[in-house]
C-alpha cells in the first residue's frame, strides 16, 4: 500500500486518482491521523506528502511524523509537502514575499538525470503547474538539483541514497501534462507491481461489507443514479437479503427515471426495494425557495427524515448504505487550516444526524467516477445504464434556479428528454460528461405563427470532464444547436428561448446550482 498524507490540498485527490490509473492501491489520510503508531500498523512501501495551504513557516502548522523518514521508504514531497520535507531534514523553507507561484511554468533539467525524470524532457523543457507562496531557499543535506524553474530553483530535489523526492510543482493535475509519468517511475522505484484492478477491489469491498455488517440488516437509499445503483448491487452481492433498498422519488427525478429504477432493482436483480414516493413532502417544503443552499440543505435534510421513516419500518435495520463517491466526500469537507470553502452542501454526505441512529456505509467512498463505471460493469451491470451520465442528488432541483414549482418541472423534464434525444440521435452522448437543461427564472417574448408569447428561456449544458472537478463546456456544432433549439420550442410547451451555456469549469461549476 502507498501512503498519501494529505495536508489540506484541493488537488490531492487527483494523486490518488493517478496512482490508481497506474493499478497501485494507495489510500488517502489527513495528517492529523497520521501517528507514529498508525505508521506502524499501516506499515506502507512509499508515502507522498501531498501539497496544502499552510506555512511551513506558521507555528503549529501541519507536519508528519519523523518517523516517515525513518521507514527506510520511498518518499514524495509534492508543493507543501516538499516545504515540509526540506524544513524537517534540515534545508530552510522561506516566506514567498512577492515570489508566489500559481499557474503554468517549465521546468529544464539539470546535467544528471535521475529515474525519477525518466520519460520526462523529450522536450527541452516540461511544462508543470505550480501554485506556491513559500519557497525553498536551501535543500537539505543529502537532497541535489535535478530540475528548475524560473520561479523555484528546486523545482526538483531528490536524495537517491535514502530515496527522497521533492517536487515544487504538482505532477498529479493536467496542467503538468506529462506528470503520470513522474508517478510512474515514483511508484517503481518503490516496487509496485501495478495489480490493484476492479476485480480486487470488488472482492476487498464486499468482504468489507460482510464483516461490517455481519447478520445484521442495511437499508441503501437509491436515487436513480449510477453511484447509488452500483452500490446497492455491491452491497447485495456481499450480503443478499439483509439489504433492502429505498428509492426516494422526491418529484425531482427525469423523466421514466423512477420507472426504470423500481422495474431494473426489482425484476431484474430481485432486490427488494421500497419505492418511496415523497414527492408532495418534498415539493411542499421547497415550495418559495429560491436560494441554492437552502434548497440543498432542506432536500438533505428531507432525505434523511424520510430514510428514517423507512427504516423504522424495516426491522433490525442498523446500516444506512450511500453511493457517495471521492469528489463529493472531497467538496463538502473543510477541516481546520484545509481547503476552507464549501463550495456546495451536498446532500448524500455531511454527516447523518445522530438521532437516526444507524450506522454508515459508503462502499464507493473512495473512488472516482469512472472507477465506479468500472466496478459496474465489474458487476454485470448493463452498459447503457452505467454509461449515464451523473445525476446529481438533489435532482431537477438545482436545475431550476428560482423558486420550483410543478409547472417548471414539467417543462424541464420535457426539454430535457428531447435535448437528450437529440444528443444520441447524433451519437455524441457518450462523448459528453454530462448534458442537461436548466429552466431559467425568466419568461423572455417571442413571436410563433401570428401570435405573441411570453414563455420560460431554458439553458442547454453540455461538458466534457474526466473526473467532474474540472469541465469544459462541449462544443457543438451550430447546427445541432440550432436544431435542437427548434425542437424544445416546438414540442415543448412553455419554453421560447433556448440558450446554451459555455462556461468551463472553473469559474463555473457543471450544475447551475
Ligand atoms: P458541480 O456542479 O459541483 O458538479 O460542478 C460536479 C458533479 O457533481 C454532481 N453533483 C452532485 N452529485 N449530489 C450528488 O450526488 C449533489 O449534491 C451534487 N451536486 C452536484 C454534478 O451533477 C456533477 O456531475
Amino acid at each position: 500500500r502507498l501512503l498519501i498524507i494529505d495536508f489540506g490540498s484541493q488537488v490531492t485527490q487527483l494523486i490518488a486518482r493517478r496512482l490508481r490509473e497506474l493499478d497501485v492501491y494507495c489510500e488517502i489520510h489527513p495528517f492529523q491521523n497520521v501517528t507514529e503508531a498508525f505508521l506502524e500498523e499501516m506499515a506502507p512501501r512509499a508515502v507522498i506528502l501531498s501539497g496544502g495551504p499552510a506555512s511551513v513557516m506558521d507555528e503549529g502548522s501541519p507536519r508528519p511524523p519523523m518517523r516517515v523518514f525513518e521507514m527506510g521508504v520511498p518518499v514524495l514531497g509534492i508543493c507543501y509537502g516538499q516545504q515540509v520535507m526540506m524544513h524537517m531534514l534540515g534545508g530552510r523553507v522561506e516566506r514567498g514575499d512577492g515570489t508566489a507561484e500559481f499557474g503554468r511554468a517549465y521546468v529544464t533539467p539539470t546535467k544528471t538525470r535521475i529515474d525519477l525524470l525518466k520519460g520526462w524532457f523529450l522536450e527541452e523543457r516540461e511544462q508543470v503547474w505550480m501554485s506556491h507562496g513559500d519557497h525553498v531557499a536551501a535543500i537539505a543535506p543529502g537532497f541535489e538539483i535535478y530540475g528548475t524553474s524560473p520561479g523555484a530553483p528546486f523545482a526538483v530535489t531528490a536524495d537517491l541514497e535514502r530515496r527522497f523526492y521533492a517536487v515544487q510543482f504538482h505532477p498529479e493535475v493536467h496542467h503538468t501534462p506529462n506528470g503520470k509519468t513522474l508517478y510512474q517511475n515514483f511508484i517503481q522505484d518503490a516496487g509496485f507491481t501495478g495489480d490493484w484492478t476492479m476485480a480486487a477491489y470488488r472482492e476487498e469491498a464486499v468482504r468489507q461489507i460482510r464483516e461490517q455488517v455481519g447478520d445484521r440488516q442495511v437499508i441503501c437509499g437509491l436515487s436513480g443514479g449510477v453511484d447509488s445503483s452500483v452500490a446497492a448491487v455491491l452491497i447485495h452481492e456481499a450480503i443478499g437479503d439483509q439489504l433492502t433498498c429505498v428509492f426516494v422519488d422526491h418529484g425531482l427525478l427525469r423523466q421514466g427515471e423512477a420507472e426504470e429504477v423500481v422495474t431494473m432493482f426489482r425484476d431484474h436483480y430481485n432486490i427488494p426495494l421500497i419505492h418511496a414516493d415523497e414527492a408532495d413532502l418534498f415539493l411542499g417544503e421547497l415550495d418559495g425557495v429560491s436560494d441554492p443552499e437552502t434548497k440543498r440543505k432542506i432536500i438533505g435534510r428531507l432525505f434523511i427524515d424520510v430514510f428514517q421513516k423507512y427504516a423504522n419500518e424495516i426491522e433490525g435495520a442498523e446500516f444506512l448504505a450511500q453511493g457517495t463517491l471521492y469528489p463529493d466526500v472531497i467538496e463538502s469537507v473543510s477541516f481546520s487550516g484545509g481547503p476552507s470553502v464549501t463550495i456546495k452542501s451536498h446532500h448524500n454526505v455531511g454527516g447523518l444526524p445522530e438521532k437516526m441512529g444507524l450506522k454508515l456505509i459508503e462502499p464507493l467512498r473512495e473512488l472516482f467516477k469512472d472507477e465506479v463505471r468500472a466496478l459496474g460493469m465489474e458487476l454485470g451491470l448493463p452498459a447503457s445504464f452505467i454509461g449515464r451520465h451523473p445525476f446529481p442528488g438533489p435532482g431537477l432541483a438545482i436545475r431550476c434556479p428560482g423558486e420550483i414549482t410543478r409547472e417548471k418541472l414539467e417543462i424541464l423534464r420535457k426539454a430535457d428528454a428531447v435535448y437528450i434525444d437529440q444528443i444520441r440521435k447524433h451519437g455524441l452522448y457518450d462523448e459528453i460528461w454530462q448534458a442537461f437543461v436548466a429552466i431559467l427564472p425568466v419568461r423572455t417574448v417571442g413571436v410563433m405563427g401570428d401570435g405573441r408569447t411570453y414563455d420560460f428561456a431554458c439553458a442547454l449544458r453540455a461538458v466534457t470532464s474526466v473526473d467532474g472537478m474540472t469541465a469544459d463546456y462541449y462544443p457543438f456544432s451550430h447546427d445541432f444547436l440550432g436544431e435542437t433549439a427548434t425542437r424544445i420550442i416546438n414540442e415543448v410547451r412553455g419554453i421560447n428561448r433556448v440558450t446554451y451555456d459555455i462556461t468551463s469549469k472553473p469559474p463555473g461549476t457543471i450544475e447551475w446550482e
